[in-house]
């Protein structure tokens, strides 16, 4: 089986903050998941830059577009490896393979009879590179998402017939409930084509920073289509002379927050159909991070959490395992150092961090550092029966926070279950050898099963745990609590995640 992923492409107007790492985090957690389950994953994220947000700020910055483009891509792209991002390729929308392919196919659009040459007229956010329907406008004429003043504007355009898709739209959320999600999105999507679909502007006579049009080279195109068409091409070229298009295509996840949920969820349906390609299966919106203070993030309200401070002072497991289990996917969340500090100490250093460090010292201190080769404990196992297939359920449902809450009822636990047990007590009487034989082995498999679990939100520190337990494994049948087990030499281990400077 394939699996497709992709995240939203970024600006390259700006540098990257948070909301960038979230999503890009987001949906490495789901990507490594699936290659657990040994699917064959392709994964992919990368930057949107053309159109006139960018050349806007080229402009003012006395840079071309391309300079900038190339400056901010290659931030982008080194944030990757410095989240743990196991992104399969990063594409830019500036490479010329990519620019081929989308006058391929808008060519395609065009020739099945699509799109006609018409005048525009509306009011027009710079800023979302998008022109606004009359109940998408804010009182006074104020762009919905950035509150700027909408622009009036009038330009010869080339159209794309959306109006003519209102039905086939209308059918595609009849029959496939889950091709938004979570069901609000799906609700918000749904609403937005029952209000009426007009025909949008696929091309723009003014601008020069863009993909040209084919059979009208005075025109580039509007850059959504440009920018929505990455998810089709990257694949054609990504792996040098050989296409994974029949592989992967469709998609079957696009990862995307909730401020371009329309482009996604409608306009991206439609040039898909009007180019007989077929449609992705799901579309996941996530919420928006906030300022601790519950606003949005701004220098000018000083409540900005910057990605590369959290790395800095806790490392990339932290950030990610934070993001995860502090924002419930789907829904808005406000973000502060104070709750990533308090995740780390109470949760990664107390609870999962502890729970590696005394399980893997007392099979050193009180067996010689080979985990017992004894039956697990039943009650132990009880307590873990289903929790993979249920985490396997979430993640299809892309549900990464409950999934996470899920693991980690486990890991409290296995933390009470060394209290009850209190094998430093089985340990003075040689009465109750078999017993603490018995707690030994059960802990080391309930932690190696628990790290298999937590390798797509920790990468790096599972690696290290499940490295010093002697069991590297992390496909999910290796997630099964196992009835016996043992026999492996365990190794010192470092603190997993060491008390930081506040
Ligand atoms: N270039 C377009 C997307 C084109 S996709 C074919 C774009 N770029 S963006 O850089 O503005 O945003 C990229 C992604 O980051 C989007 O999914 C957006 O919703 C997400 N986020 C941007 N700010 C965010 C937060 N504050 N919080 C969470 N995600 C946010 O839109």
């Amino acid at each position: 089986m394939t699996f497709y992923i992709t995240t939203a492409i970024s600006y390259v107007n700006g540098a990257p903050h948070l909301g960038h790492a979230y999503e890009a985090i987001a949906t490495d957690v789901i990507a490594r998941h699936m290659r657990q389950r040994d699917e064959e994953v392709f994964f992919l994220t990368g930057t949107d830059e053309h159109g006139e947000p960018v050349a806007d700020a080229a402009h003012a910055q006395g840079v071309t577009p391309q300079e900038l483009a190339d400056t901010n891509a290659a931030r982008f792209k080194a944030l990757m490896p410095l989240l743990s991002i196991s992104n399969d390729f990063f594409i830019r929308t500036t490479d010329e393979e990519h620019q081929r392919r989308v006058q391929e196919v808008l060519q395609r659009v065009h020739d099945n009879g699509h799109t006609y040459k018409g005048l525009y007229e509306g009011w027009y956010c710079p800023r979302c590179a998008d022109f606004k329907v009359e109940n998408e406008i804010l009182e006074g004429n104020l762009c919905p998402i950035h509150e700027i003043p909408l622009v009036r504007e009038q330009e010869e355009n080339w159209f794309f017939r959306l109006s003519t898709f209102q039905e086939p739209l209308e059918r595609l959320y009849a029959e496939r409930r889950d091709f938004v999600m979570p069901p609000v999105r799906f609700n918000e999507a749904s609403a937005f084509i029952s209000s009426g679909l007009q025909d949008i502007s696929l091309s723009r006579a003014r601008l020069n920073w863009g993909v040209t049009v084919p059979w009208d080279p005075s025109h580039v195109f509007y850059v959504w289509f440009d920018a929505l068409l990455n998810y089709y091409t990257a694949l054609g070229y990504a792996r040098n002379g050989h296409d994974l298009t029949p592989t992967f295509w469709p998609a079957n996840f696009h990862v995307i927050g909730k401020d371009i949920l329309k482009f996604h969820t409608v306009f991206w349906p439609a040039m898909l159909l009007a180019a007989d390609l077929p449609l992705p299966e799901h579309v996941f919106v996530h919420g928006f991070l906030l300022g601790a203070d519950g606003r949005k993030m701004s220098k000018s309200l000083g409540n900005v959490l910057d990605p590369f401070q959290v790395l800095d002072r806790f490392g990339s497991d932290a950030l990610r395992f934070y993001l995860m289990r502090d924002v419930a996917f789907g829904a808005d969340g406000a973000v502060g150092m104070e709750s990533v500090t308090a995740r780390y100490e109470g949760e990664l250093a107390n609870e999962y961090g502890n729970l590696a460090s005394r399980t893997i010292a007392m099979i050193r201190r009180y067996r010689d550092g080979v985990v017992p080769d004894a039956a697990t404990d039943p009650e132990l196992a009880e307590a873990f029966r289903g929790l993979t297939a249920n985490v396997t359920v979430l993640m299809d449902g892309a549900d990464v926070t409950t999934a996470l809450e899920r693991i980690w009822q486990l890991v409290r636990r296995c933390n009470r279950y060394v209290e009850e047990r209190a094998p430093w007590t089985l340990a003075k009487d040689p009465a109750t050898a078999g017993a603490l034989d018995e707690t030994l082995a059960s802990l080391a498999e309930g932690l190696r099963v628990l790290s298999v679990l937590l390798s797509p939100y920790l990468p790096t520190s599972t690696a290290t745990l499940l490295e010093a337990l002697g069991a590297p494994e992390t496909s999910l049948p290796a997630a099964e609590f196992r009835a016996t087990g043992g026999g492996r030499t365990v190794a010192a281990l470092e603190p997993l995640f060491p008390k930081r400077d506040r």
